[in-house]
């Protein structure tokens, strides 16, 4: 086989040349000398190759207005863009960068081709081109072969290597190309093809084109000579292109069927495909052999380490352990290649790196396809994939052509098949001839004919069922089967034929389901005079179209099914039903869409954000998908626990950042599961990440319970377990500004939970005071904030009692404690718990000194509220203790505050100005109205500045008249003079105090806005009257509260004025 870019390709200039390079950089000349007599093979190191490419938007990406973070030029390199920070680009350079995510059209058989001349849209045919044709290059030379595709859940790696519909990929293409070469070749060699596949998933190896399942899976063994191969694993000798195709359906069949039976997701198995290509070359007596490795890893993202981060058994679950340690192999290898001492290579700790060996380090050409997707949202994970290649491409690999000489025996059993052959007359029999196949020659093996032989006849049982199942689907209505994998939906296929049949578990069953939550007799069919029925049987859980159905439901032509928690199929109706419908609507997200709907889970329900454009907010939406996209693995999860008799309950929550925030603004919101005992009623929230990793224990779990092993673990290693700890509540936020003030703040606020309803009020005090603690009066009232700048501030937090805490009043036993942080310290104060009581006396106060209060930190002061979180406590949790390992505290004992560097607290202090609000839709106006209240203070500053200088003006042109306060400079320390303001004229004070009244009234009208923005409509649309009602109650106290405070300043401020005036015109 010469370079094939040169020939057959009707590609753009560019790729072409792109192509060239890669198979010269690729493969390099054979070891052959020109009189064609093999010499020893001489290994000569050769990179791995790395190509990367990136798909066009999802859906669920487009839905969620997504942007583009890569781009590709010149064919090599690509650049990706951190949305967070744009400027912030990092580019990475491979052997071939593909860029399918937009310039593409579909032609009339439904290919994805160039736009235009000028798109650099890289089709399936390009990518086969390189990497395809590359493989095929070594195959022939007598090269071991691997080619292997990583990249997160839904990156497009099986989209590469497999395909979809008319997009073929690169293993189909790979196979028909081998074949047809193969026909083409004339003369006295002969080529033995053999097919295999399997998958690994947990640890375990199926074989993929076995029907029977072999408990705990396949082996894998080692030999002293070939190193590791799977004991046992079906290699299907294969005489032509669809037989190889037949057999790929075949182990996709068994792949979607495991899948769901055992409710595990294909994503996390990695799928290889094995062809053992070899020639023999009668006349010469040698062999040339190969080994294709075509490998479809599983989505990437689940070996984050910060994927289940702070999670107890993190490292407990087997699904990641063959990736992970693929990532340590290559990590090891690629230190090695540059020249770091590396002791150990850790091929032996997972069954694909044992199976990959040759591959990665060894002798075999390697490729490695990254998939990556475009959008913002998976900026991590694509970054993560591009690093793993940037590894990859580094390892060294010692490739040699593979020949032997054949053996005397073999060659006349070739002569014997052959001769067998030509009697046969068959038309299509292949060059396909004996050789020893396995790890070795063992004496009693079939010949090569032999088990052609075999294959052919094994072969007449599939065939028949295709050739029904074909009839079948044009006949009577079915069930066509919707798997999270795209590639492994419409694989399975139930028939409801004339008359009723039963569905479920039992294999007495017509209808024989498998999956989490189905029973034994799940439900039946009834297909009778043109119309088909489902019925539910007793609890059994069937979801037509999203709603649950109790009752006989009659089904229509394209209506979804979904059975037990989560097995989805699409009904497929008669045939005068059907249409020319794109099936391909109805994918997994439309299931689980639509189900979400029928639950009442919008983006609106979630907070959608008003952003003033009618759009919700991207982090809304981004959290909208992952509502949907757990809300069926906690049902999962539940069944599990059910079955397992855990007796926990598990829901999701949508944990509202904003509590959190100390300036109010609902900046994100997270998912959160909330998990509840329903005996003891002890509570446990979790992570996102930690419910996901749980929930792969919990699939390990009941696999071992579903195979009838021992389900038992110890509590410490079950993934439904956790140790009671405290639980968050809720957060309270108390606004500061008075302390700018030097004014004293007492307030009763309330904790709001993740729903944004009260889960208690709180007695609370901010107090300025002296070093020694005295408290300041009124005297001490400060107009302008800058008159503290530099001057030391001391004050004392103080907590003083909680009321009507609802955690308590759901359980008496239970205990609560409260934390706070404040400013630069990083440490949390906790307040000694307090169990069994209702409303808690707390009593606890803290002292804080500022010894040369900053610009940032009075900026802080002003515009940011003190968040004190509320923690439940529950029996045998242990309680919230104050780490405070950095925490440095004056001569008098008090804790310092305000240490921090202020550049520092300039970055932070801008980067959060300009984070832009986001609104529960519904209050929007509010939040124009607190925009109106922020100016109007401001506009009042000014104004009070303004006076102040008039004021001074006045004084100087009258000095006896009046005494100047001092300007901040001439301020004397207040722990020098705690009462300096005393010398204060009286109009003065007033006027401080006037604002002191003013802020204070401005405090309640926050926390009530902060209220109402977190106040939701009620599920029940029956009682959104009466809420409407509240609410614009609520608005209008906001409104009226605004008001009045706003016309008593106003009104005082006039009033010193004039008083003022009054006082500068008649002095004395
Ligand atoms: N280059 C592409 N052009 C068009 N569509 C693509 C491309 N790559 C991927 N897709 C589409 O994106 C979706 C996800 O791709 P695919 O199933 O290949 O991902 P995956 O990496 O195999 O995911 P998993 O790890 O879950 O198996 C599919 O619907 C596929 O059709
Ligand atoms: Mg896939």
């Amino acid at each position: 086989m010469g370079n094939e870019c040169e020939v057959g390709r009707e590609k753009k200039q560019d790729t072409c040349l792109q192509s060239t390079v890669l198979s010269t950089l690729f493969f390099y000349q054979i070891n052959t000398t020109r009189a064609g007599k093999m010499t020893t093979p001489l290994p000569s190191t050769d990179g791995v190759r790395v190509a990367v490419r990136v798909r066009p938007f999802s859906q669920r990406e487009k839905n969620s207005g997504s942007k583009c973070v890569i781009s590709m030029h010149s064919g090599t390199t690509t650049t990706i863009q951190d949305p967070k920070n744009p400027e912030h680009r990092k580019t990475f350079t491979f052997d071939l960068a593909y860029w399918s995510h937009d310039g593409f059209q579909k032609d009339q058989d439904g290919v994805f081709i160039s736009a235009d001349p000028s798109s650099q849209f890289a089709s399936q045919t390009d990518v086969f081109h390189d990497l395809g044709r590359g493989v095929l290059d070594s195959a022939w030379q007598g090269y071991n072969t691997t080619l292997l595709a990583y990249g997160q859940t839904g990156s497009g790696k099986s989209y590469s290597m497999v395909g979809f519909g008319a997009n073929k990929g690169i293993i189909p293409k790979v196979c028909e190309e081998l074949f047809q070469a193969i026909e083409k070749r004339e003369g006295n060699e002969e080529y033995q093809v053999t097919f295999s596949m399997l998958e690994i998933y947990n640890e375990q190896i199926r074989d993929l084109l076995s029907r029977t399942k072999k408990p705990g899976g396949l082996k894998v063994r080692e030999d002293q000579q070939l190193g590791f191969y799977v004991d046992g694993l079906k290699s299907v000798p294969c005489e032509n292109y669809a037989q190889i195709e037949r057999l790929m359906e075949q182990g996709t069949k068994v792949r979607t069927t495991a899948s769901t039976n055992m409710n595990a997701s294909s994503s996390r198995s990695h799928m290889v495909i094995t062809i053992q290509f070899k020639q023999v070359f009668l006349d010469r007596r040698l062999t040339k052999q190969s080994s294709i490795n075509l490998v479809n890893l599983a989505g990437s993202e689940r070996q984050k380490s910060s994927g289940s981060e702070g999670d107890r058994l993190r490292e407990g679950s087997r699904v990641n352990l063959s990736l992970t340690n693929l990532g340590n192999v290559i990590s090891a290898l690629a230190d090695t290649a540059m020249g770091k001492r590396v002791l150990h290579v850790p091929y032996r700790d997972s069954v694909l790196t044992k199976l990959l060996q040759p591959a990665l380090g060894g002798n075999s050409r390697t490729a490695l396809i990254a998939a990556i997707s475009p959008a913002d949202l998976c900026y991590e994970e694509t970054l993560s994939t591009l690093r793993y290649a940037e590894r990859a491409k580094k390892i060294q690999n010692k490739a040699v052509v593979n020949t032997s000489m054949l053996m005397r025996e073999s060659k006349a059993e070739n002569s014997k098949a052959l001769l067998a052959h030509r009697n046969s007359r068959t038309a299509e029999w292949p060059h396909c001839l004996l050789a020893e196949q396995g790890p070795r020659p063992q004496t009693g093996q079939p010949t090569w004919a032999r088990r052609l032989q075999q294959a052919r006849e094994e072969w007449q049982q599939p065939y028949l069922a295709i050739a029904q199942e074909r009839q079948m689907t044009e006949t009577f209505p079915h069930l066509l089967n919707v798997n999270e994998d795209p590639q492994l939906t419409g694989v399975l296929k139930f028939f409801i034929q004339t008359g009723s049949c039963d569905a479920g578990r039992a294999p007495s069953n017509a209808i024989l389901l498998q999956g989490l939550g189905i029973s034994d007799k799940h439900a039946s069919f009834t297909n009778l005079d043109g119309t088909v029925m489902v019925t539910p049987h007793g609890k059994c859980k069937v979801v037509v179209n999203g709603v649950p159905i109790m009752t006989k439901t009659k089904l229509q032509h394209l209506d979804r099914l979904i059975l037990g928690s989560n097995s989805a199929y699409l009904y497929i109706g008669f045939p005068s039903e059907r249409g020319s419908e794109d099936l391909s609507r109805f994918d997994y997200d439309f299931f689980q869409l639509e189900r979400a709907a029928a639950e009442g889970v919008s983006v609106d329900k979630l907070g959608a954000a008003g952003r003033g454009d009618g759009n919700a907010d991207a982090s809304v939406l981004a959290v909208f998908q992952d509502f949907v996209k757990l809300m069926p693995l906690v049902a999962e999860a539940n069944q599990m626990g059910e079955e397992l008799e855990k007796e926990l309950r598990m829901e999701l929550k949508v944990k509202n950042l904003a509590s959190s925030d100390s300036r109010g603004y609902e900046l994100q919101k997270e998912v959160t599961v909330k998990v509840t005992h329903q005996r003891t009623h002890e509570v446990w929230i979790w992570s996102k990440a930690k419910f996901i990793n749980r929930k792969f224990l919990m699939e390990e779990l009941y696999q071992r319970f579903l195979e009838g092993e021992d389900s038992h673990v110890a509590q410490e290693d079950d993934p439904f377990w956790d140790p009671v700890e405290a639980v968050h509540l809720g957060s309270a936020h108390v606004w500061l500004q008075p302390l700018a003030y030097c004014m004293k703040l007492e307030e009763q606020v309330e904790f709001l939970n993740c729903d944004g309803m009260e889960e208690a009020m709180l007695h609370v005090h901010v107090t300025p005071c002296s070093p020694g603690g005295q408290a300041h009066g009124d005297e001490d009232v400060v107009m302008d904030p800058l008159e503290l700048l530099g001057k030391r501030m001391d004050f004392q937090i103080g907590l003083v009692r909680c009321l009507g805490i609802k955690w308590l009043k759901e359980g008496a036993e239970r205990g609560i404690q409260m934390g706070y942080r404040i400013y630069d310290l990083s440490s949390t104060f906790y307040t000694k718990p307090v169990w069994k009581t209702v409303n808690p006396q707390i009593e606890e106060t803290v002292q804080f000194t500022a010894l040369n209060a900053s610009q940032e930190f009075l900026n802080y002061l002003q515009t940011n509220a003190l968040i004190v979180e509320l923690w439940g406590l529950q029996e045998g949790c242990a309680q919230l203790n104050s780490s405070q390992p950095d925490v440095m505290v004056t001569s008098e004992g008090h804790i310092m505050v305000d240490t921090k560097k202020i550049s520092t607290m300039m970055d932070t202090s801008q980067t959060t100005s300009n984070q832009i609000p986001e609104l529960y839709m519904k209050l929007l106006k509010l939040e124009q109205e607190t925009e109106l209240l922020r100016n109007v203070n401001r506009a009042l500053r000014e104004e009070n500045v303004l006076l102040k200088r008039s004021l001074e003006k006045a004084a100087s042109a009258e000095p006896d008249a009046l005494k100047v306060p001092p300007t901040p400079a001439q301020l004397p320390a207040a722990g020098d003079s705690p009462h300096v303001s005393a010398q204060r004229p009286g109009s003065d004070r007033e006027l401080a105090m006037a604002l002191k009244v003013f802020y204070q009234s401005m405090n309640a009208a926050r926390g009530q806005f902060l209220r109402l923005r977190h106040y939701k409509p009620p599920d029940d649309d029956g009682l959104l009257r009466p809420f409407v009602h509240q609410q614009s109650q609520r608005l209008k106290d906001f409104g009226e509260l605004l008001e009045s405070s706003l016309w008593r300043l106003k009104s005082d401020v006039a009033r010193i004025v004039r008083e003022k005036r009054a006082g500068l015109l008649h002095p004395g």
